[in-house]
This record gives C-alpha cells, sequence and structure tokens, in this order.
C-alpha cells in the first residue's frame, strides 16, 4: 500500500533553478562577524528573544534534576519539578539577585547560599530566614517566586527563550518543521557525544559552514565520493526562519566509479557518519549476493551502492525495533540539513543525527565563539545506557579528535575569521549553491531590524 511520507518533499522541492534569488540576501557584510556593535544588537534582538536548544531532556531524568544554562552574561536554571514538568527560571535569586546555583545536580528545593532564602522546584518563595522578624509580609512573598523563563521539549532537546512575551516552542518551529522532523523519531535518540569548545571565530562563521555543501570540494575531499556534489541534484526547502536542504549520498560520477568503487566509498563511510557501522554488515551480505563465481560485481539496472545502503539500513533499524515507517528510502541513506534559528544546524537520516550549534563566547568578543556538538542516535533500550556520552567541555585548544569531517571544519573556520577581520574587506560574495546562508542572514537582517516573522515559505 502506498503511504505518503513527510520526506517525499525532495521528490518535487524547489532546486536551484526554482529559487528567486532576489529575495535573500547574497552579499553579506563582514562587520558582523568582527563589530562589537553588531554583536550587541544581535543580543538584544536575537539571543533575548528567540528559541535556542540548552540542553537534551535526557539531562534531567528525574524530578528535581537541574541544570543551568548560560549565554553571554545570561544565567538561567532548568529543573524538573515533582510534577515531572521541566520549567525554567532566571537564575537569580529575588532577595538581591544572587545567582542561586551554577553546573547541575539534584535537588529538592533551591537554597541561595548567600541569607539562605529558598525555592519551591516550582520556583514559589519557601523560606525567607527569620522571616516572622522580617518585613516580608505574606502577599510579598507570593510575589517573590523566581522569575519564570519559558522552555519547552522538540526531539527530546530542551528549548529555552528568555523572552517574557514569547511565542510557543511548536508554534515558532511551525507545523510542518514539527511534521518533517516527526518520522526519524529524534526524542528516542541517544546522546553519543557532546562536546563543547571556544573557537577563534564568530558564531555564525560556524552557521554558515555547516549551510553549504560548496566547500567540500576543498575542506572534504574524501566526501566526493560519496556525496553527490551536482547543484542541479540539491533540494530546499525554507521557512519563515528555518530551512532544510538536500544532497543525496550517491557516487558522484557513476561512468567514472564502478560497483567496486561505490562500494568502498559506503565503506569508507564511518570515518565522517559513525552510526553508518550498524548496516554495513547486512550491506556486506547484501553487497556479496551480486557478486558472480569470479566474484566480480555487477548490479543490475535500479541497483548501486546507494540503494543497498538504503536496504541495509531499513533493515538493520527496524530490526533493531525503530519504527522506520514514516522515513523515505532516500531517507534510509541521504542526510538532510536542517538550520533551526538561529543556531542550529543538524544532519540527519535514518537512526542518527549530529547538531552543531554555535553561540557567542561569554567574554562577548565577535572573533570568538562557543560552538556544541552533539551526535545522538537510535539504540535498542538494552543498549542505550552503554553508549550514552556525558558532556565534554574542551578547555585544551586542539586536545579533542572530532571525527574527520568535523576536525577538517575545525581546522578551517578560525582562517575564515582571520581573512574577515580585514578591514579593507567589506563584505562576502555568495554563490547560488550557498543559499542556506543566504537565506539565514536574511532572517538575522529581519530580526535585528525589530521585526521577526515575514518572509513566508519558498
Ligand atoms: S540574595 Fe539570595 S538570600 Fe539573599
Ligand atoms: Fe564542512
Amino acid at each position: 500500500m502506498q503511504s505518503t511520507k513527510p520526506g517525499e518533499w525532495v521528490d518535487a522541492g524547489a532546486g536551484l533553478a526554482d529559487i528567486d534569488f532576489g529575495r535573500f540576501r547574497m552579499s553579506i557584510p563582514t562587520d558582523r562577524y568582527t563589530c562589537a556593535e553588531f554583536a550587541e544588537r544581535e543580543r538584544e534582538r536575537i539571543w533575548q528573544r528567540v528559541w535556542r536548544v540548552a540542553g537534551r531532556v535526557s539531562e534531567l531524568p528525574n524530578p528535581g534534576d537541574w541544570k543551568e544554562y548560560r549565554i553571554l552574561d545570561q544565567s538561567y536554571v532548568i529543573v524538573r519539578g515533582r510534577d515531572g514538568v521541566i520549567r525554567g527560571f532566571v537564575n537569580a535569586c529575588r532577595h538581591r539577585g544572587n545567582l542561586l546555583c551554577t553546573g547541575q545536580g539534584n535537588m529538592k528545593r533551591f537554597l541561595c547560599p548567600y541569607h539562605l532564602w529558598s525555592y519551591d522546584l516550582d520556583g514559589r518563595l519557601r523560606g525567607v530566614l527569620r522571616e516572622q522578624e522580617n518585613v516580608v509580609s505574606s502577599p510579598d512573598k507570593e510575589g517573590l517566586s523566581l522569575l519564570p523563563v519559558s522552555v519547552d521539549c522538540f526531539g527530546g532537546f530542551l528549548f529555552l527563550n528568555p523572552d517574557p512575551e514569547a511565542a510557543p516552542l511548536l508554534e515558532y518551529l511551525g507545523q510542518e518543521v514539527a511534521e518533517l522532523l516527526a518520522p526519524y523519531h529524534l526524542d528516542e535518540m541517544v546522546t553519543v557525544l557532546d562536546v563543547r569548545e571556544a573557537l577563534n571565530c564568530n558564531w555564525k562563521v560556524v552557521m554558515d559552514a555547516f549551510e553549504e555543501g560548496y566547500h567540500i570540494s576543498g575542506i572534504h575531499p574524501q566526501l566526493l565520493r560519496v556525496i553527490m556534489i551536482d547543484p542541479a541534484k540539491s533540494r530546499y526547502k525554507f521557512f519563515d526562519e528555518h530551512s532544510v536542504s538536500m544532497a543525496p549520498f550517491e557516487v558522484a560520477n557513476a561512468e567514472k566509479y564502478g560497483p567496486e568503487e561505490q562500494v568502498e566509498g559506503i565503506l569508507e563511510l564511518p570515518e565522517t557518519f559513525p552510526s553508518v557501522q550498524a548496516a554495513l554488515p547486512r550491506f556486506q551480505e547484501l553487497v556479496a549476493s551480486y557478486r558472480d563465481d569470479k566474484g566480480e560485481l555487477d548490479f543490475p539496472e535500479g541497483v548501486t551502492a546507494r540503494t543497498l545502503l538504503q536496504r541495509a539500513t531499513r533493515e538493520t533499524l527496524s530490526g533493531m525495533g525503530l519504527d522506520l515507517s514514516g522515513l523515505t528510502d532516500a531517507q534510509m541513506s541521504d542526510n538532510h540539513g536542517w538550520v533551526l534559528f538561529p543556531n542550529f544546524f543538524m544532519t540527519v537520516r535514518a537512526g542518527e543525527a549530529t547538531v552543531i550549534m554555535a553561540e557567542p563566547h561569554p567574554d562577548g568578543d565577535p572573533n570568538r565563539c562557543v560552538w556544541h556538538i552533539v551526535s545522538v542516535m537510535w539504540l535498542p533500550e538494552e543498549h542505550r545506557g552503554a553508549f550514552e556520552a556525558a558532556p565534554i567541555e574542551v578547555t585544551e585548544p586542539g586536545s579533542f579528535k572530532y571525527f574527520l569531517a568535523l576536525q577538517q571544519d575545525y581546522e578551517q573556520m578560525p582562517r575564515q575569521q582571520a581573512g574577515l577581520r580585514n578591514r579593507r574587506l567589506e563584505s562576502m560574495s555568495l554563490v547560488k549553491e550557498e543559499v542556506v546562508i543566504a537565506h539565514y542572514h536574511s532572517v538575522i537582517d529581519r530580526y535585528l531590524a525589530g521585526a521577526s516573522r515575514g518572509a513566508g515559505d519558498e
């Protein structure tokens, strides 16, 4: 029976030839990567106003689990209440403003270490030292709850928005985004990598770097064997703030690369896409079934290494219990690149996703940022505990070895920032293949101009 799957959008999705480039900013001024005043405007108009990821829900499994979330000099605390509900608060005591807590942990109630006021997990002021002798009357106490901050969950991620007027998260993401992402079951995936490290580049240099495949030939030549860098084959979908794009996972030049080369390309994938590993045993079985008596590989019409990887992935992951019924065959192999404004880039396919996030450095220097890499993977219940990764904070530059493609980006990004700092270079010129960056910076412009929603769908 034929059913409709949200991932089928790529079949009719916009290609480069269908896009009206006049709608987007193709020339990007460089001062937005280096100028302190620009960073200040971003702070007010973006960081104080938008939903952004503040962690994984799995960091707060039990009532009383809490974590601090900081951005620039603003600190918030996110806590799971006794009722199981996750809430967010401004991390400042209502007495004289002391930080309530730093780091993360579990507690029955918040106790401010300065003068020992205490708060329930739902933010209500509970205890005041020598309350009877002090002037705080009951009605005052009512009004001295911790200041609430909107938090919500989507896809297993914790989101936070400091804006008291924030629209609900689902409204911000949009119904279509939610529907397109639902079949991946991101909320059931386990965090297998969680690394933060300060980088010598603006946070948008990181975002830009993941929003285009144009640099693959220059920086990740090893990927040319498996990702189709043919601008005519890429597909794009633009939302108000967000976007998704897709470049098929396929040996680029089937005439040049025969079956053996295609298979080799797939076998090397785990260097860059680690969870492909799980499907490789089945993939190799399938490949073997196409070898003749002499061991020669001969794919019939319609069979390629890509289609075999798709079959192997579906069979392997379904066999482990993941419901793949909502995903297309192409989603078994092809990564979709999601940009959720302002700082979330995710490459996702069946069973795994890697998220790259970047935020301004707490010291406020626009030439620096903190990047945060989170990889999640679907695993059967019994293996989840063994693979769950604890967060790593890298303090010694170069000491953490990222997987190959990420390491290559890590080394590249500070070079771009160094060039962008040249005062004579006033703007960057985007090419068509960088249309996601163009859309992204148009959204930034809109926010900085004080508007939020606007441009509409492609
Ligand atoms: S500042 Fe928290 S109790 Fe005084
Ligand atoms: Fe890259």
